[in-house]
């Protein structure tokens, strides 16, 4: 079988090694994915452990069209029977960058017109649509003529892991927090600080990966489970072997923030994992930090509010470079903003 991993822009090489290490074979890097080869194992692996995928397609076809009646043609000619059942309901998602079709809605009603034809002429009835949780979405991407058909086996985005159970302003996507960190050597560390923790995305994901804990364990969904190939006792024990290598945290897990309801969110979302309880989240405001030199590793993603007047934020950030330099030296600090210039 063929896989693209989908993910965010500049995590393709992250997100390839991670691949490898599971066992992919044929590993090719393109924009944005990682296209790979393996087995319903490894789909299912896939799914479970890769921190810094969005989604796992499993590859349909690929064909060239240079007109919609083409792209209909071809694709009702694919024998759709062995990816969607009659009884079940499916659903299409397209993108689209091609000068040819323009339209992503315009495609997804081809397909799924081409779709509902191949199986009326060959039932005389047809699967239904459904927007709402379908049991096998079908993923469209066009590439000027190029046209790739693929299944969904994530479902929803991965970087629903299941553990944010409150969230704050602007926090970071789970997928993205395991991309930073994974480019990282925190785990050569003796312990880990973020000063700024927001809702603690970057520290939850930094524990699950130093304690093994897989990254979507705790998600009860994925689209491969409404297939008719499920099987569910290979997904019991790939979990459960999974669970057997989750082991104590080997670094010392810090946050802090200087808004209260942030310390109670990461708490909160702490507390969904594997010795999460453990971790030390403080109310405390970085630029008062006693002893700070005792961290050997800070990361933070500071606000990087537009609202905020350029020199607030750039004298946020010049203190921030002053704070790390006089008091915190010689750790390893790592700051990730959205706001490039105040960087
Ligand atoms: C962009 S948010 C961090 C979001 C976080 N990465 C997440 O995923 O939820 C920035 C955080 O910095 C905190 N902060 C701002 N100034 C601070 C200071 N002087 N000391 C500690 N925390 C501060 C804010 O309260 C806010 O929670």
């Amino acid at each position: 079988m063929k896989f693209v991993a989908k993910t965010l822009m500049g995590l393709e090489n992250v997100l390839a090694k991670e691949i490898e290490n599971l066992g992919g074979n044929n590993i090719e890097i393109v924009k944005r994915a990682v296209v790979f080869n393996g087995d319903i194992e490894l789909m299912y692996k896939a799914n479970l452990f890769l921190r810094s995928a969005l989604r796992i397609l499993v590859f349909i076809k690929k064909f060239d069209a240079k007109s919609p009646e083409e792209l209909y043609e071809k694709t009702k000619s694919l024998n759709w029977t062995e990816f969607i059942g009659l009884n079940q309901t499916f659903a299409i998602d397209a993108t689209v960058n091609s000068s040819i079709f323009t339209h992503s809605k315009f495609i997804t009603y081809k397909v799924k017109d081409a779709i509902v034809d191949f199986y009326y002429e060959k039932y005389g009835r047809r699967p239904n649509i459904s927007t709402y949780k379908p049991e096998i979405k079908i993923n469209v991407r066009i590439s000027e003529d190029q046209i790739e058909l693929s299944l969904d086996s994530s479902g929803e985005s991965l970087h629903k892991r299941g553990y944010k159970v409150e969230s704050l302003d602007a926090p970071l996507s789970e997928v993205l927090a395991a991309g930073i960190l994974l480019n990282t050597e925190f785990q050569n560390f003796e312990n880990f600080l973020d000063p700024m923790c927001g809702s603690g995305t970057l520290l939850t994901e930094a524990l699950m990966i130093n304690t093994n804990f897989p990254a979507n364990i705790l998600r009860e969904d994925f689209g491969f489970m409404t297939w008719n190939n499920f099987n569910n006792r290979l997904w019991k024990e790939i979990k459960e072997e999974a669970l057997t290598q989750v082991h104590e945290p080997t670094i010392d897990f810090y946050a802090f923030d200087k808004n209260r309801k942030a310390i109670f969110a990461t708490k909160k979302n702490l507390s969904m994992l594997k010795y999460g309880n453990r971790i030390k989240v403080d109310h405390k405001d970085f630029f008062k930090l006693k002893n700070c030199e005792r961290f050997d590793f800070i990361i933070m993603n500071p606000p990087y509010d537009i609202r905020l007047k350029d020199d607030e934020i750039l004298s946020f950030y010049t203190n921030i470079g002053d704070k790390l330099k006089q008091d915190c030296a010689p750790c390893i600090a790592w700051i990730f903003s959205g706001n490039i210039k105040a960087l």
